[in-house]
């Protein structure tokens, strides 16, 4: 039988998510309505689906899956609170309303057994959380390197490569859709602490402790920073570490100065990377766009495939520290 979906957003991820949905007539989903804020708007699917009451979307009995995506971090998590309490599997990308409220959405989804899965909200494009609940969930794993945000990566790259001054080239990344609504978010390291800390409890089964969380972003570089990125054989990056030491986990962003002989040197524009090292498959990078309209709009439609298949996180490493 075709599943109901509802859905909250049309903007940037949304838009992205449609055009995949509309290039797989098969899946066996059909778009019920469309929350937005204006529903006015011109938009790129059937304007009869678009609506701005979301209470009564909420209220719909019909509705058989929600697909959250919107930039209010507030509304999203009323939106999956109703959800996982109603018993409706839920789809988001909001990383910051996931991040702050990890812990209680994972309890819903136990207490409700209501999956929700969240691909879209770590690192765009690339499917890293269904890869750790599925490949890397019977391996240890020490710790995770990355590029976790695809707006400052794109700000830093057209700055080296192509001289743009700091404020050109974060309009390029804003027309884009890379950057967040808010751009200091990005800009201060706080999108990347977002995404860490979701992936440090998939990751390590568990949250770091806020004292254990040090986080600059771009925004204040140094003299020394900007001179040695203009060196051909260096580059600059924000680079994410988790690690656990001892059982403690530790989230470390910072600007720093790469060489050419690092695995993250060829990662440019808005593409993120994960270096994972699992104590059984050593160590595996994943590159992929880590922002804009179709890269997270992809792993939103691949997160309803998996949905329409029965999958959710296992939450193994979770559940194995009781
Ligand atoms: N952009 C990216 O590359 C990217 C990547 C990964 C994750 N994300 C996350 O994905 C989410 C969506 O981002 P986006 O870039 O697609 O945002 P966006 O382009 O700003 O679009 C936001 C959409 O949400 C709607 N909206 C906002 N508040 C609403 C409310 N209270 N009720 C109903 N609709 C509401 C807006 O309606 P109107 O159209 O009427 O204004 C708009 O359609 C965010 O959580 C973001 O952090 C974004």
């Amino acid at each position: 039988m075709t599943k109901k979906i509802g859905l909250i957003g049309f903007g940037c991820v949304a838009q992205g998510f449609y055009e995949g949905l509309m290039q797989n007539p098969k899946l066996g989903v059909e778009i019920k309505t469309i929350v937005v804020k204006d529903a006015k708007k011109i938009r790129t699917a059937p304007q009869a689906l678009f609506t701005s009451a979301l209470d009564d979307l909420l209220k719909d009995e019909e509705i058989d899956i929600f697909i959250e995506l919107i930039d209010d971090p507030d509304i999203a998590l009323l939106i999956a609170r109703n959800a996982l309490q109603r018993g409706i599997p839920l789809i988001s990308a909001n990383k910051k309303m996931i991040a702050d409220h990890l812990i209680e959405l994972v309890a819903l989804q136990k207490k409700y057994t209501t999956p929700m899965l969240y691909e879209g909200a770590v690192a765009g494009s690339i499917p890293i959380l269904q890869n750790l609940a599925q490949f890397f969930s019977h391996q240890k794993i020490s710790s995770v390197r990355g590029i976790l945000n695809g707006s400052t990566n794109y700000i830093l790259t057209k700055m080296k490569n192509e001289s743009l001054s700091f404020a050109q080239a974060l309009r390029e990344a804003q027309e884009l859709g890379f950057a967040e609504t808010d751009p200091s978010l990005d800009l201060t390291g706080t999108d990347a602490g977002y995404k860490s800390t979701i992936l440090a409890y998939h990751v390590f089964g568990q949250c770091a402790l806020p004292e254990n969380i040090k986080i600059s972003g771009i925004d204040n570089l140094s003299l020394n920073h900007l001179l040695q990125s203009r060196r051909t054989d260096k580059k600059l990056k924000l680079i994410s570490d988790l690690s656990i030491h001892e059982g403690i986990v530790y989230i470390n962003i910072k600007p720093t100065i790469i060489s050419s002989h690092d695995s993250l040197f060829a990662v440019d524009e808005e593409y993120n990377a994960l270096e994972i090292f699992g104590n059984l498959s050593g160590k595996q990078t994943f590159i992929g766009k880590g922002a804009g309209s179709q890269p997270t709009g992809a792993a939103v439609l691949n997160d309803l495939y998996l949905l329409l298949n029965q999958f959710q996180y296992s939450y193994l490493k979770v559940a194995e520290l009781g």
